[in-house]
């Protein structure tokens, strides 16, 4: 009985401390720098890059609100196509997006976005433009999960597994 208790306890813990991640899942053949834009007052994350060789975790801090976008190898690097996140936000939960506001014509950067266990729901698309991201201030397209591991695809291809 006690012993089931500080189970219980030690699970709870480590709930309430579980790390928050992005996987990024590239889908092509192209290297890309992935850059991380923090929300006023929010950490800074270092820039990392990708490729199809294997998917890389990013771990972003209790709390974060930011945003990332993709720049191809060779190209000028400039906000693009944006996967937005929140995490432990309102309720506890985590928010998410891929966004087109700020340039809508990145079509081969950020693509998808969903939670890693449940699949869904999903924001983005394999072929922009599309009716599941954000292009508007007022679009309604933010997503909601409790989970706090995300998936986001890059590039040319197919992933999504519904
Ligand atoms: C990346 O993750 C996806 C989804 O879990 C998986 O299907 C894919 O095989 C992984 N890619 C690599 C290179 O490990």
């Amino acid at each position: 009985m006690q012993f089931a208790t500080a189970l219980l306890a030690f699970a709870a813990t480590v709930s309430t401390v579980a790390a928050n991640t992005v996987t990024f899942w590239t889908l092509d053949d192209a290297t890309r720098t992935i850059i991380f834009t923090p929300s006023a007052g929010h950490a800074e994350i270092e820039s990392i890059t990708v490729n199809h060789k294997k998917n890389t975790t990013v771990t972003f801090p209790e709390g974060y609100i930011g945003n990332y976008y993709a720049v191809q190898e060779g190209a000028t690097a400039a906000p693009g196509m944006l996967g937005e996140v929140t995490f432990n936000g309102w309720n506890g939960l985590t928010y998410f997006d891929v966004s087109a506001i700020v340039n809508p014509a990145d079509h081969d950067n950020v693509k998808q976005m969903w939670p890693a266990s449940a699949l869904e729901p999903m924001s983005g698309c394999e072929v922009f433009p599309c009716n599941n991201a954000y292009y508007l201030p007022d679009d309604v397209q933010t997503k909601v999960t409790e989970e706090v591991d995300l998936i986001s695809t890059l590039g040319v291809g197919s992933a999504y597994p519904n």
